[in-house]
This record gives C-alpha cells, structure tokens and sequence, in this order.
C-alpha cells in the first residue's frame, strides 16, 4: 500500500523480496503439477524444487540429513506436532512465560485432560530465561524443553546453546521454536545442540503464509499425528514411517516451498548477519527516540545483544490499542498491539492488565525515515494527552 510505514515484520515480514514474488510465480505457472507421484518432467522438476529446498534449509540449519527437514503449514503446526507427537501419559515438559501460544496452547489441551505436567519457567526482569531455572526444573519423567529462540513480544534472544547441553547432559528432548529468529540470527542445530526446530516460512525465512516445517534430529522419532496419501506405496495400510513421508501427507504447498527456496537464496546474497545488523539499528534508533520521550513506558529493551528487532512499550494513561489505531489511522503506521498471543509475557510484565504492549518491529525493507516518522508520532501522541 502506498506510504504504508509497515513496522509489523515480526507478525509477518512484508514486502518479500521481489525475488521470492518472481521466482514463486515463475515457478507455479511452470512447474504448478503434483510432485511426486509421476514420472513426467514437469514431475520431476517440482520434486527437485522441493528437494533443493530441504537440502538448503537443512544447511541452513546446520542439520545433517535432508530428508529430515519436513514441511507443513506454519509454525503453530510443527509445534502441535511436537507437543503431541512426543509427549505421553505421565511425562513433564519445561516450557517458559516467553511462548506464543502454539506452544501453551497444545500444552494447556494436554495438562487440562491429565495427560502431563508443565512447568513455565519466568523471564528475568531483563526478558532472559536463565538456563539454571531450567535445569533446576528437571525431574525424572521430563521428556521435553520446549522453548522459543526469540520472544515476538519483547525481542529477547535466550541462550538456546547453553540449555540444550543441559537437555543432552540429562537426556531430555529439546525443542526450539525459531519462528522470530531463523532469517535474522543463526540457527546451528549442532552447535545448539537443539534436537527439533519448529519454523515458519513467512518471517525472517522471506517465504509467503502457509508454509512451514520441522528440522527432526537423526535418532528422534516423532509420531506422525496425521495420517493419509505420500505418493509412494500407496498399498500400505499406514502411514509411512520414514522421513520425509513420516510427517508430511497430502500434497504439499508447492509454491510456499518455491519461496522458501527463493528466500533462502535472497538471505544467503544479504547474509544473515548484515540483515541483522540493519535491523537491529533501526530497533536501536527506535528505542532511543522513545526513551526521551516522557510518558512511554519500554519493556525489557536493555541493549542490542542478544535480541532480534522487536519493541514493545506503552504509552501512560493509553490503551495499547488506541495507540495502534492513531498510528495506523492518523500516520499509516503499521504495528501490533494487544498480547501478540503471548499472554504469559504479558502476565508477568502486569501489562495483562492494561490490554498488553504496542510492538514495533522492523524489517529488511524499513529506513532511518519510518523509524524517524514513528517516533515523532508517539511524541504527538503523547502531547495529545497532556
Ligand atoms: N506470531 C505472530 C505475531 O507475533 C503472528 O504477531
């Protein structure tokens, strides 16, 4: 939309690149014909898409095994399969206050019919889980930390490395949902010593909605929650057992995974750490700018380490989502108010209360001049008031 200032990129990055729109349209109109269940070359060349895609974000994941990294529609969708696909009747799972409710919610379903135990382990007042709270949560019959890498409320990067070697020393599952970070900080499976990752594809990944998937470490077999048609041995009464059949069926989402494969290209020519740092200055200049302003409340916004482009504040005396209508209506602002579907974080904040945070949240395609325009406008806000 035209003179649209959109600093909504953690709900879902936008514009794509125009790349990933050409390649996916390119891709559809000539390869647009179900991949994998014949021989013909418009076939084949589909199947080759989506196997080039799992072996890059494979790569991108530093994972070994391609046929590991299994696609479905979203994040909340690899989650749910997580969630029900490791956990039985009496085990516990260790998740935290940070989780967007793709986790507690499956979490919730599964506690409230006495199915399992879950501990939420708190944030600091910083926005940081401290990996001993985790460990200290661990007991005999925990089968899984569930964690998020990057908060889509407060920004906050947790130290997925350092409790995932807790996880290994104690033989528990751990799984990570990357759906804020994967584009804009890495995500190292070996290095995180994380055993499943949950992504979706139309964040910081530059893909379009209703594509997402799972990177499932060797030797770590979820159950398939989903049953039905993969192409191959369609006499077998099951479902297949073998990856990437075992959590896939049903044809794919072929032109989300085209771009995917178009965003990966897009990511790997900026490289992840220049995309980062253009984002997290504009996040720096934001958080700045409103910090002289009096009357705005920030939260957990200390300092740029560790921490992806995402801002969340209130203004005194304001309803968080009075503040997003003004800035959409009167200054084609476009943000999230409200509790992001994090209603944990805000619980612990108090901002439960006050109908959660606006939250600002920059991407690839943002300049000096939206952020500059954003800060003016709460300052006008904020005299609005007074
Ligand atoms: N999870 C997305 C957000 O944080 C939709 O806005």
């Amino acid at each position: 939309m035209e003179n649209l200032i959109y600093l909504d990129n953690a709900a879902t990055t936008y514009p794509k690149p125009q790349s990933v729109y050409d390649f996916m349209h390119e891709f559809y109109q000539k390869n647009g014909v179900n991949p994998g269940r014949s021989g013909y070359d418009m076939c084949m060349a589909t199947e080759e898409i989506i196997y080039s895609t799992r072996k890059s974000l494979t790569r991108f994941f530093n994972g070994t095994n391609p046929n590991r990294l299994t696609f479905n529609y979203n994040a909340s969708d690899s989650l749910n399969m997580i969630i029900n696909g490791l956990v039985e009747k009496g085990d516990h799972v260790i998740t935290s206050n940070l989780e967007h409710n793709s986790v507690l919610r499956p979490l919730y379903h599964k506690e409230h019919d006495g199915t399992i135990d879950v501990t939420y382990v708190p944030f600091d007042e910083k926005g940081y889980i401290d990996p001993d709270d985790v460990k200290k949560a661990f007991r005999k019959n925990t089968k899984l930390v569930i964690l998020n890498h990057g908060s889509n409320v407060i920004g906050t990067v947790q130290s997925i490395a350092e409790i995932g070697k807790y996880c290994r020393e104690a033989g528990i599952l751990f799984a990570v949902d990357v759906s804020q970070t994967a584009g804009v900080i890495k995500v190292d499976v070996r290095a995180m010593n994380i055993d499943i990752v949950a992504f979706t594809g139309h964040k910081c990944l530059m893909g379009p909605t209703g594509i997402g998937g799972l990177y499932t470490g060797e030797n770590i077999e979820i159950r398939p929650t989903r049953f039905g048609g993969t192409g191959v041995r369609s006499a077998q009464r099951f479902h297949l057992e073998e990856f990437p059949y075992r959590l896939e069926c049903g044809t794919l989402n072929i032109v989300g995974v085209a771009g995917l494969l178009a965003g990966q290209k897009w990511i790997n020519e900026k490289g992840l750490e220049n995309i980062h740092k253009k984002e997290i200055e504009l996040w720096d200049k934001f958080r700045k700018g409103l910090q002289m302003i009096d009357g705005v409340v920030i939260y957990c916004a200390e300092g740029i380490e560790n921490r992806i482009p995402v801002l969340s504040f209130n203004i005194k005396g304001w309803d968080a989502g009075d503040v997003e209508t003004i800035l959409d209506v009167d200054y084609k602002i476009a943000c999230r108010s409200g509790l992001q579907c994090a209603p944990l974080v805000h619980a612990q904040l108090g901002t439960d209360k006050i109908h959660g945070t606006v939250r600002l949240s920059p991407g690839p395609f943002n300049t000096e001049e939206h952020i500059d325009t954003a800060i003016e406008a709460v300052r006008e806000i904020v005299s609005i008031k007074k």
